[in-house]
């Protein structure tokens, strides 16, 4: 062998060098175009390295093409996977002064700006804001409500049950159905002295999914106890949220329906802000009714939202309160359904709220 012979093993470690010195420079983020001078261009790494095709022995030249060519193909893709070009390294002229960019920020969720505004209404007419067990007694969900084991009316609420020991008095332990398991709680906690206004905004949870229905959902509970409550009341109250939550103008109207818990017992409902409670877009003077167009967001009129009622005296004594003295009405409903009615939302599928999209998120 000559002297200045170079063998395949060291003609490898050539190789190793310069694959090293490309991954630091790699590392240290250089430009495309720099890299491909440093290592491609006629006077670069890997050309100073195939000269050496002629100092390897005539039986190594074969492996030594190959190897030379492996290395040129790595070199190049490495190159041009690399991220960064020459018009963002260093030199680029950068002007200071620019305003920066913001970073993004989040903001509350719909649902909560949702619960923080409807505290808020109501706050301003004297109610304060409690919370119940999300997990709770028979007793309170249900029992205390006015509806005994067994009662048919129970199978409205598609309940979770808990798989937890049975109390004698409390009965199982559920996931509440509805926000309503506040009521005798909150009498118990104002132990039955009056006045009660409270509005309990809470997690429900339903074996329920489609458009309209999620398994968990929030709703909203009002309850006011005091002597002389009438239903006037109730319904000034419904009036004052339909205003101040869909903006003036919309109107609440009561029809009557059933609740174990409430006498009498109301469904709820608010005007439409599209057609302001008509069911029809066009004006009854300039249309002929023949021809007139009906609303497609409501269809009537009105949005129904949810029950309410003068509370049973049955639940007044469960709370440890005298019906002969004191009346009381209740409401409660929806949270994300109240909220999907608000003027501009147009939101059809109720799932959406939850999907933690933040394509949808960021509009509100
Ligand atoms: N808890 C009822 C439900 O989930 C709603 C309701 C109706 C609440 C009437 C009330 C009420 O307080 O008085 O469907």
């Amino acid at each position: 062998m000559k002297a200045n012979m170079i063998t395949i093993a060291e003609l490898k470690q050539k190789i190793a060098e310069i694959k090293s010195q490309l991954e630091a420079d790699l590392i240290q983020n250089l430009a495309k175009e720099e890299l491909r001078i440093k290592f491609l261009a006629k006077k670069g790494l890997f050309n100073e390295l195939a000269k050496i095709i002629s100092q390897v022995k005539p039986s190594d030249k074969k492996e030594t093409g190959q190897l030379l060519n492996e290395v040129k193909t790595e070199i190049t893709e490495s190159i041009e996977k690399s991220t960064k070009s020459s018009s963002d390294s260093k030199n680029k002229w950068v002007d200071l002064t620019a305003p920066g960019i913001k970073p993004k920020t989040g903001h509350m969720h719909p649902v909560s700006q949702a619960m923080e505004e409807i505290t808020q209404i109501f706050e301003r007419i004297g109610f304060s804001r409690s919370r119940y067990p999300e997990v709770d007694w028979d007793w309170y969900v249900f029992e205390s409500l006015n509806m005994p084991k067994n009662h048919p009316a129970r199978d409205e609420w598609e309940t979770f049950f808990i798989d937890a020991p049975t109390d004698k008095k409390m009965g199982k332990v559920v996931l509440t159905t509805h926000t309503s398991n506040g009521q005798v709680r909150e009498m118990e906690r104002l132990e039955s002295k009056p006045p009660i206004r409270m509005i309990n905004i809470a997690r429900c949870y339903r074996r329920q999914q489609d458009a309209t229905h999620t398994q968990m959902f929030h709703q909203f509970e009002g309850l006011v106890i005091d002597k002389g409550i009438n239903i006037q009341n109730l319904k000034g109250t419904l009036d004052y949220f339909a205003e101040q939550f869909y903006g003036p103008g919309t109107k609440s109207r009561i029809r009557p329906f059933h609740f174990q818990f409430t006498e009498p017992s109301l469904e709820v409902d608010f005007s439409c802000h599209i057609c302001h409670g008509t069911g029809f877009l066009d004006d009854k003077t300039e249309t002929p009714e023949d021809q007139r167009q009906k609303c497609k967001f409501c269809k009537s009129g009105w949005h129904e939202v949810g029950g309410a009622g003068m509370v049973h005296p049955n639940v007044l004594k469960a709370g440890g309160f005298n019906p002969d003295i004191y009346t009381g009405f209740a409401f409660g409903w929806g949270v994300e359904r109240t909220y999907t009615l608000k003027e501009g939302l147009n939101i059809d599928d109720i799932r959406l709220l939850y999907s933690g999209d933040l394509r949808f998120l960021e509009q509100f």
